[in-house]
């Protein structure tokens, strides 16, 4: 999704810039620019594709010790050199660029052409730039105030103007907005990656508040014109865990830094004393967890995959009814917020709309609400009432994978404590304490698959049509494998409960079609396996993802993917490698754009 960096201090502000948009690559975008403020005048470069196609049109010496820069998703008009951002008033003394969208931007715009301003592009984004112009006010602060009590819809806005060197203004609403603080220097950005390189001490704005700075200091206020203050934070995650480290794809160093990041996901939080696991920010007294008497769990995409694997495992362990469900759905149907459920929320980035509407709702409406989220300080890790960071460190690949092994991991850890509240026995808790403990080594173990995998990837990679099978807690796993397939191999993939297959699916099973069936050594086993049956009946080539030695499975399966022996507890995490290799592999073979794949952002902040 769209991307914001801005900059002042006392260096040549165009290479940070542009390395700062490098790191906002990640998040998905079709065209950028930068605005560079330099002798009473601001000077912007657009270009549509790739941020390479800007670098091309910069001029060898870009001038400018202030200024900021974008990458554009394309949403209101085409990704062209015109709409890309930054956006110049007519004058060329206002300079914007814009995250999130205007929703009366052509009521504004009429009234703007009426008085005889002239757009250049068909973004919603450009009358921020000319209704900021055309409200003078003392300072470029009280401008952007004035313009934006006009202004309805959600907006990361930063704003320069010509007359005013050195000062950046930047507003939020609705699409997170970030101050770096430096020596000396300053930055604003819609995500901490992007400057990390240069400072680790943060402030994160509130919906409805602004700041504007110079390169020694910043002041934080609100719509109505009061004061705010804010401690900054410090971000500890390691910048070089950005870069891809001789891996040739960030999808494939996250799959294979996933024994690291789950070992993170459990750090400090496994309790061998008292065979339990222990979360420290949930914010709720055991008193309190005791009391709870449903869990909802709510969650877009991968991480709503994630949250139904959560709902499975809490209520098999702690017996409490669970259900997941898609955030945005919930929050469209007028939900019922009963006091005694708990609700949680699952996300990467912690900035999806939907899921973070959802908690809203849940919130206006008297509920509790937890959050399990990766990125620190983001929106919705600062609106639940409690939580668990995943750890998982930052995700830079568009496709989730490391992200959603620490959302299962997280939820196995929230089950154990919440099962030991409940009927599970000291004796159990001990070997669910160990069973998690081994976890990064039954992942290690999964990922030495890679090249069988690789190997049936690239036999099965012509398919046009896959299915995905699987029972109970695999269910979201094989929902999960098919997303991840449909993402980045744009091969289509459906996944049901193996049970369905025979209630319609199976009419399009054929020999062209090959299924791939999680069969993992359980007390369903059989049952698992009579779905290879009833596929093989039809003659549809099967791909069996199984950690059983049944010669049965060998016998009906045109190839195996072995999974290691572990506890059932771990079995969808496990399992859940497996599929990310196959999916991985297959995109490859086919060429595609693994890391950033067609029309798909990192991060949905908008509706
Ligand atoms: C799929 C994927 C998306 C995200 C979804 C929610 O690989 O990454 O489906 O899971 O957009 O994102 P977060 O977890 O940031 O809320």
């Amino acid at each position: 999704m769209c991307g914001i960096i801005a900059f002042t201090g006392n260096r040549a502000a165009a290479p940070i810039l542009i390395a700062g948009l490098r790191r906002l690559e990640y998040r998905g975008y079709d065209s950028s620019g930068i605005a560079l403020h330099s002798r009473n005048k601001i000077q912007i470069h657009r270009a549509a594709g790739k941020l390479s196609q800007l670098e091309k049109k910069l001029p060898a010496k870009v001038a400018g010790k202030s200024g900021m820069g974008h990458t554009r998703w394309a949403t209101h008009g085409e990704a062209t050199d015109e709409n890309a951002h930054p956006h110049l008033s007519t004058e060329g003394n206002i300079a914007i660029i814009h995250n999130g969208i205007i929703e009366n931007a052509n009521a504004l715009r009429k009234a703007l052409e009426a008085s005889g301003v002239i757009f250049s592009s068909q973004t919603d984004s450009e009358v921020l730039a000319h209704l900021i112009a055309a409200t003078p006010a003392e300072t470029l602060l009280e401008s952007v105030r004035q313009a934006l009590l006009q202004v309805q819809g959600t907006y990361g806005l930063v704003v320069m103007d010509a007359e005013r060197p050195g000062e950046l203004v930047a507003a939020r609403n609705g699409s997170p907005v970030i101050v770096g603080i430096g020596e000396k220097e300053m930055f604003i950005t819609s995500d901490a990656n992007a400057i990390l390189s240069h400072t680790r001490e943060v402030v994160h704005l509130d919906d409805g508040e602004l700041v504007s700075m110079d390169q020694k200091s910043f002041q934080l206020s609100t719509l109505d014109a009061a004061s705010a203050t804010r401690e900054s934070i410090t971000i500890t995650h390691d910048a070089g865990s950005l870069e891809l480290e001789g891996y040739r794809h960030y999808l494939l160093k996250e799959m294979f830094e996933q024994p690291k990041s789950v070992e993170r996901t459990l750090r400090g939080r496994l309790d061998h004393r008292f065979s339990t696991a222990r979360l420290g920010g949930l914010n709720l007294t055991a008193r309190e967890l005791l009391d709870i008497r449903r869990i909802k769990i709510l969650g877009c995409g991968t991480a709503y995959y994630a949250a139904m694997c959560g709902a499975n495992c809490i209520e098999q362990l702690a017996r409490l009814p669970s259900s997941a469900e898609p955030a945005a759905e919930f929050r469209y149907r007028n939900p019922l917020i009963e006091p005694d459920t708990l609700y949680i929320v699952v996300s990467q980035s912690g900035e999806t709309f939907d899921t973070l509407a959802a908690v809203r709702e849940i919130r206006r409406k008297g509920g509790r609400v937890l959050g399990i989220n990766n990125v620190v300080g983001s929106t919705i890790a600062r609106e639940v009432d409690g939580g668990v960071y995943m750890h998982a460190g930052p995700e830079v690949s568009v496709a989730s994978t490391k992200a959603f092994s620490s959302m299962l991991t997280s939820f196995m850890l929230l089950a154990l404590q919440l099962g030991r509240i409940h009927d599970v026995s000291p004796q159990y808790g001990t070997v669910l304490v160990e069973a998690l403990e081994r976890c990064p080594e039954k992942i290690a173990e999964a990922l030495e698959q890679d090249a069988p995998i690789a190997a049936m990837a690239k036999k099965y990679c012509v398919a046009k049509s896959m299915f995905y099978i699987g029972r109970t807690d695999a269910f979201p796993i094989a929902l999960e494998g098919a997303l991840k397939l449909k993402e980045i191999s744009y091969i289509h993939a459906e996944a049901y409960p193996a049970s369905e297959l025979k209630h319609g699916p199976l009419a399009l099973i054929d020999p062209d079609t090959p299924t791939i069936v999680l069969l993992p050594d359980n007390d369903l086993l059989d049952k698992s396996i009579s779905s290879l049956q009833e596929i093989k009946a039809r003659k549809g080539p099967v791909i069996a993802v199984t950690n059983s030695d049944s010669p049965e499975i060998v016998e009906l399966s045109d190839d195996v993917i072995r999974f290691p022996a572990c506890h059932q507890f771990l079995h969808p995490l496990v399992m859940g490698i497996s599929l990310q290799l196959f999916a991985y592999h297959c995109a490859v073979t086919m060429g595609r754009d693994v890391d950033q794949p067609r029309n798909l952002a990192k991060s949905v902040t908008v509706e």
